[in-house]
């Protein structure tokens, strides 16, 4: 992991609400891996502390990043133009490259809202003899983005998009329709949602991996402030910025 000044070398909406910031960075580029995030001191002063945001593409020695407009941080960063330099530090946390072996045949992504972010860049690298299917569930058409994934199924609360309803009951009712051998889940997305879609994997026996979210001070294992309770292990507590975020959802109370 290190710090580096990059410039920032395009900055495009790919709906009406979110945004591709693509920067250059010969390091992070060649030692990035799917699921790793990095953090962006996204302003000179303010704010104070860095943002995480998923690696969304490496292509060459250019790494996108993902993000729709929600507060402080992501709005000085909407307004970077071209040129304009960032501060980032990365990669960090650990990839989702990790918890992929021979157990499984059919990898199914789970994005809620930009926690899509990180799957581009893993079907990019997943192994070519596995199947993936790529479930996407938002509040609405414009927070769903397709760019970069495989056998895409889309959810929005309102309808606006794909099937009128919860990621989960479409991922049931794609379930129900297609008969899957040796599935796995990956998912990222709100706490919420993930929970919902883990307690469906334990249910029918299935391994399932979430990077988890929280609010993160340091992002690299300092501050102590990203703690995520684990079940069945000596220790009680991990740290989602260096331990994970990628966890096995069984292992941890979500
Ligand atoms: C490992 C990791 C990876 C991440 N990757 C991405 C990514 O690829 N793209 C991306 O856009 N964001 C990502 N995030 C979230 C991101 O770091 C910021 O928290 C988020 O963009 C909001 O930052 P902000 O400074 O604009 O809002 P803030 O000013 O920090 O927050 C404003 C308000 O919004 C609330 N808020 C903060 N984050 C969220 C959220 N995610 N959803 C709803 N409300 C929120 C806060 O509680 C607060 O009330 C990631 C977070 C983690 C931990
Ligand atoms: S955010 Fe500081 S230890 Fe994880």
């Amino acid at each position: 992991m290190k710090q580096e000044i990059v410039q920032i070398l395009s900055l495009e909406y790919l709906t009406n609400e979110i945004l591709e910031l693509t920067f250059i960075s010969d390091y992070l580029s060649s030692v990035a891996k799917p699921g790793q995030f990095i953090n962006i001191l996204v302003g000179e002063s303010f704010p104070l502390l860095r943002r995480p945001f998923s690696i969304f593409n490496v292509d060459g020695n250019k790494i996108s990043i993902v993000f729709n407009v929600i507060g402080t941080g992501t709005k000085v960063l909407a307004h970077k133009r071209k040129g304009d330099t960032l501060d980032v530090l990365g990669p960090c946390g650990n990839s989702f490259l990790s918890f992929i072996d021979d157990s499984f045949d059919t990898a199914i992504f789970v994005g809620g809202g930009i926690g899509v972010a990180p799957f581009p860049f893993l079907t990019k690298h997943f192994p070519s003899n596995k199947k993936i299917i790529s479930f996407l569930g938002g509040r609405y058409k414009e927070l769903i983005i397709t760019k970069g994934l495989k056998n895409v199924r889309i959810s929005t609360d309102d309808g606006s998009e794909g099937f009128k309803g919860t990621v989960l009951d479409l991922i049931k009712k794609d379930f129900h329709e297609n008969k899957y051998q040796k599935i796995r889940f990956f998912v990222c997305g709100p706490t919420r949602m993930m929970k919902v879609v883990s307690d469906f994997a334990i249910e029918i026996g299935v391994e399932c991996y979430a990077s988890l979210e929280c609010d993160m001070a340091c992002g690299i294992g300092l501050c102590q402030g990203c703690n995520i309770e684990v079940m069945g292990s000596e220790k009680k507590y991990k740290l989602v910025c260096k331990e994970g975020t990628i966890f096995e959802t069984k292992t941890v109370r979500l």
